[in-house]
């Protein structure tokens, strides 16, 4: 089942304050909380210590920002607001100076760890951040410059948040839908699985 609603009052405020706005403010971001929401990714947990996340940041007004945002799908347009754009990275084999490289199956749950500390971090900041699957990874990968063993993650935009007041309707409403999410019986289960979408589909 999914629902339209809040998060608990009791969870951190971080988490609780958390939202993939779409409208940013044009002032840069504090580079001590840059660091901070970089900091936050990189003592994320991952498999056997990896670490294979890196993140290429860019700042708006650069080259290098306009040909990430470049690769951006028409949909995600209103990223080029933000003041930054990332290239999360991955690499998706484990390498040792000795040993040949084997393939790390959790590459990407380790960037996904790593992302997700960092985008508490920048809640608790009060800085918005947005991920976007919505780009051309090949072309993000040639321009930006990302070649094996490293592949392109996601992209994501980070900013403060624009004062609503300053905005049209339009862009007012685009951040003022309501937010849904499975109910938690659905997501935390116990002693045994049970598969929703095979209940929902009758199979
Ligand atoms: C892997 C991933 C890819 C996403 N891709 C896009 C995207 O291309 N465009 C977009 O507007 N939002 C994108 N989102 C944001 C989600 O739509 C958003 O996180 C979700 O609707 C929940 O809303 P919330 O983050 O405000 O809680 C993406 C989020 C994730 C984690």
């Amino acid at each position: 089942m999914t629902d339209a609603m809040h998060p608990p009052e009791d969870l951190l405020p971080a988490l609780r304050n958390r939202r993939s706005l779409r409208n940013f403010a044009p002032r840069p971001v504090d580079p001590d909380a840059v660091t901070r929401v970089f900091e936050a990714a990189r003592w994320a947990p991952s498999g056997g210590n990896g670490q294979p996340w890196r993140f290429v940041l860019t700042r708006r007004g650069t080259h290098a920002y306009e040909a990430l945002a470049g690769t951006l799908k028409p949909g995600n347009a209103w990223a080029t607001d933000a003041p930054l754009l990332i290239l999360a990275v991955v690499r998706s084999v484990h390498v040792h100076p000795e040993k040949p490289p084997r393939p790390n199956r959790d590459a990407r749950l380790d960037l996904g760890l790593a992302l997700g500390q960092a985008f508490v971090q920048a809640s608790e900041e009060g800085l918005v951040t947005h991920a976007m699957g919505g780009f051309d990874l090949e072309e993000a990968a040639r321009v930006m410059h990302v070649t094996a063993p490293y592949e392109v993650g996601i992209v994501f935009a980070m900013g403060y948040p624009a004062d609503p007041a300053t905005l049209d309707e339009e862009r007012r409403e685009r951040d003022a839908k309501p937010r849904t999410r499975v109910s938690l019986d659905t997501v935390l289960q116990e002693d045994r699985f049970l598969n929703d979408v095979e209940e929902a589909s009758g199979t």
